[in-house]
């Protein structure tokens, strides 16, 4: 096992907000879409971290429903990207034992093509157990609360039996369990619309390094100091 890990409190399911592409370019010069590249390294870093830690699920945050908002060379480029890696990398995830799935608004904005290649995606691995990695992918935590509500009026739900069972029944998994630890890198202290609902009790660290540098030793670290932690879920101490 890892030197200062207890095997016995790994926890379930990790979250990462991969931030600092655009500046870890920016600080060597190169386009902010050299950083977008190179985070794909980070991305698999982090992937095979928590596939020998034991994680059951990884959640990425790889655009968010405000990330529409920046100039239409980097969203072309994100969105063709996070393709891109899909279709080249599934194949080696699904033999790795790797669930994929996503978590986000499947909206116009959305191209057709990756729809077809995110389905195409989660029949390729919907049988794997080892590790599910959700791709959060034009992906809002409002977002996801509103399309909650839509669903639970769809299905005609009263009022009286609305709870918080019955909206977390309706988020974009069901099955996903709440984060326990939401890593997120570049210095930044704030959530961005990521898991809201999912993440009222996760215990969060922040980190000064850009995801592009971003490697296995750094989310033993961060399971490090979530092990440290004392939580209390509202309760008294331990
Ligand atoms: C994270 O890096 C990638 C996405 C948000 C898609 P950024 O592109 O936000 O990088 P910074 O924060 O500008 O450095
Ligand atoms: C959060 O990062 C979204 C993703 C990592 C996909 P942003 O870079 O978009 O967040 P802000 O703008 O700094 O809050
Ligand atoms: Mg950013």
């Amino acid at each position: 096992m890892i030197k200062g890990i207890d095997p016995e409190r790994i926890p379930t399911h990790i979250g990462c907000v991969m931030d600092g592409n655009g500046r870890w370019a920016e600080a060597r010069g190169l386009a902010r879409t050299e950083g977008h590249k190179k985070g794909e390294d980070a991305l698999f870093e982090a992937v095979e971290g928590s596939l020998e830690l034991g994680v059951k699920w990884l959640t990425v945050y790889a655009f968010s429903t405000e990330n529409w908002r920046r100039p239409a060379d980097e969203v072309r480029f994100l969105v063709n990207f996070n393709e891109d890696i899909l279709v080249r990398r599934r194949e080696e995830l699904n033999d790795r034992g790797v669930r994929i799935r996503f978590a986000g608004r499947r909206d116009w904005r959305v191209p057709r093509r990756i729809i077809r290649r995110m389905d195409e995606s989660l029949a390729m691995t919907e049988k794997n157990r080892r590790m599910t990695l959700t791709i959060a992918f034009n992906y809002g935590g409002r977002a996801e609360i509103v399309d909650a509500v839509r669903a639970l009026v769809a299905d005609k739900v009263p009022a009286k039996k609305i709870d918080e069972r019955a909206i977390r029944s309706h988020l974009y998994d069901p099955e996903m369990p709440d984060p326990d630890l939401v890593i997120r890198t570049s210095g930044e202290y704030r959530i961005s619309n990521f898991l809201l609902w999912e993440l009222a009790y996760s215990e969060l660290v922040f980190t000064e390094t850009l995801w592009p540098d971003f490697t296995r030793e750094h989310l033993y670290d961060a399971v490090r100091e979530f092990q440290g932690r004392d939580r209390r879920f509202g309760g008294t101490a331990r």
